[in-house]
């Protein structure tokens, strides 16, 4: 039987522990996740694209069989690039699933042999995001319980060197 293999797109801006929680729950499901970071982004990040796949290769050593990659671009050309057929996203509260029933509904119709496939978010990260993490950490507070070690100290040196992204 051929590998299962997931596409888990995102901005990861930077990544957090409900992003984490996805990937070590989509393990369980599928035998690899390839952690895909959108380089196009309308947004004004705060991390640049190298920036956040590599604290996410960190986040990610040794929870199993994770890649970590960028794309620009449209998802579906990325995925069928890959040759890989489900986009795997977590849910956290409803006011998540407008903004994803749209993305998904446009892939469909991209791509109708793609399958995006929702995770819901563990109860502790429902309300989990990487913009609250970003703003928290920018006033001064403690984002120690909601990423990880190495993205916490890269949060306070964007901040203190100027940064301005939220
Ligand atoms: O973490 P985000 O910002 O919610 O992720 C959104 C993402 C990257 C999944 C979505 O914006 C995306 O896939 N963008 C790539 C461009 C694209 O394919 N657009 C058409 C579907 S919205």
């Amino acid at each position: 039987m051929s590998e299962k293999i997931a596409v888990y797109p995102g901005s990861f801006d930077p990544v957090t522990y409900g992003h984490l929680d996805i990937i070590r729950r989509g393990l369980s499901v599928f035998d690899h996740i390839i952690v895909a970071v959108l380089n196009n982004s309308r947004k004004d990040p705060l991390f640049t694209v190298n920036e956040r796949v590599s604290l996410l290769k960190t986040a990610t050593e040794g929870l199993g069989s994770v890649s970590v990659d960028s794309f620009d671009g449209l998802l579906m050309d990325y995925v069928h690039k890959k040759n890989v057929k489900i986009v795997l996203r977590g849910l956290r509260a409803i006011s998540d699933f407008e903004y994803e029933l749209q993305i998904a509904s446009i892939n469909k119709s991209l791509n109708p042999e793609i399958e995006t496939c929702f995770m819901m978010t563990s109860n502790r990260f429902s309300f989990l995001s990487s913009s609250m993490v970003k703003e928290v950490a920018k006033y001064g507070g403690s984002v120690h319980d909601l990423v990880p070690e190495a993205v916490e100290q890269a949060i306070k040196q964007k901040y203190s060197a100027g940064g301005h992204g939220l």
